[in-house]
């Protein structure tokens, strides 16, 4: 059987730092409440560089971290809900800027669990043997989407990008079981981006409304209800014991979500990874770059055993068990 390695991870945050005094200048909130709330301190928003320039830095640094050429590349898959345009894709801006000449480009709009999704999809390519290999890349530059007079909103979300090349191996390691759903019942939970029917013969139609809304309480609730069941399901489905985890990487939106997801699986927060304090919620991109930062500091070492999990707009959700 084909599995796919993790071989290389990359990320890529823009240098500009907002801290929560920053943007208590601007909008009607306070270090307190953010961080009590939150867990977040800082974000990092983008001073001009779009989604397809902090993709594509990713994507080099992915590239420089693996022994792989641009002409090599099968597939570049970039998970978004901030691309530059509607069209071209980002992932298609990824590949010129890179050169990867070879490869099949497209990109996956799942909000947060975007680059589960996207990582799913690229696995079953490899596990099918229709491509060798793949690039994988969660990007967002969400600051251009907050409405910076929405306290509810504009403190939580950051800009950045992360993402891992996986190739295809004969050895049982990398993307060992998933589990993703979908409820697109509560998705006026989490909108953004909405462009409504409208047209030269159509004089009937409501206001375009490009920021983000959401209705926090009800996404918090979603979260600490979905991902310990889908948790619960990916690892009892594969009969995995929840003490062999060594860690887990959740989509980095709320400390206190992650700490009622911690207690209802009953797996100790020491093996939760949380870096919401430094780059705030980065939806597709937050796993990814919490990944790369784990094996950068040595965190992760090879052969350990994790859960990604992560969980947003759609509503979406998706966990997945890898082994480094
Ligand atoms: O990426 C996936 C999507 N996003 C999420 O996962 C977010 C999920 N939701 C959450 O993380 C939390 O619901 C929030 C952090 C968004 C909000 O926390 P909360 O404990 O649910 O607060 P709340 O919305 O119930 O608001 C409590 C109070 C309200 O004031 P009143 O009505 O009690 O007087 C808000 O107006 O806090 C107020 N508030 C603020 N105060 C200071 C809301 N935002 C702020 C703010 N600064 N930035």
């Amino acid at each position: 059987m084909i599995f796919s390695k993790i071989t290389a991870t990359g990320a890529y945050v823009p240098d500009m730092v907002i801290t929560n005094d920053d943007m208590s200048k601007i909008v009607d909130t306070n270090d307190e409440w953010i961080t009590s709330r939150s867990g977040i301190k800082r974000r990092h928003f983008s001073n001009g560089e779009n989604t397809s320039d902090i993709a594509a830095r990713t994507a080099e640094k992915i590239i420089q971290n693996s022994g792989i050429e641009p002409l090599d590349i099968d597939i570049i898959i970039v998970a978004s809900v901030s691309s530059d345009y509607t069209t071209p894709s980002t992932a298609c801006i990824v590949q010129s800027k890179i050169g990867a000449k070879n490869a099949v480009a497209f990109d996956i709009g799942a909000a947060c669990s975007g680059f589960i999704f996207g990582l799913s999809v690229a696995d079953k390519y490899i596990k099918t043997g229709v491509y060798k290999n793949a690039i994988v890349i969660g990007a967002e530059v969400l600051s251009k989407y907050l409405d910076f007079g929405d306290r509810g909103t504009c403190v939580l979300f950051g800009d950045g990008a992360g993402g891992v090349l996986i190739e295809a191996t004969d050895e049982k390691t990398g993307i060992l079981a998933e589990e993703l759903g979908s409820d697109g019942d509560k998705g006026m939970a989490l909108t953004g981006g909405f462009s409504p029917a409208s047209n030269a013969f159509n004089k009937f139609n409501s206001n375009a409304d490009r920021n983000l809304r959401m209705d926090g309480r009800a996404i918090f609730d979603f979260a600490t209800r979905s991902v310990p069941k889908s948790v619960k399901k990916l690892l009892d489905d594969c009969n995995f014991n929840y003490e062999e985890v060594d860690f887990v990487i959740p989509h980095q939106a709320n400390k206190r979500i992650v700490e009622i997801i911690s207690r209802k699986l009953k797996i100790p927060m020491n093996k939760f990874y949380m870096n919401m304090d430094e780059y705030g919620n980065t939806s597709s991109a937050s796993i990814p770059i919490a990944l790369n930062e784990m094996v950068e500091k040595g965190i992760i070492k090879k052969g350990d055993v994790g859960v990604i999990t992560g969980f947003g707009a759609g509503l979406t959700w998706g966990s997945m068990l890898v082994k480094i």
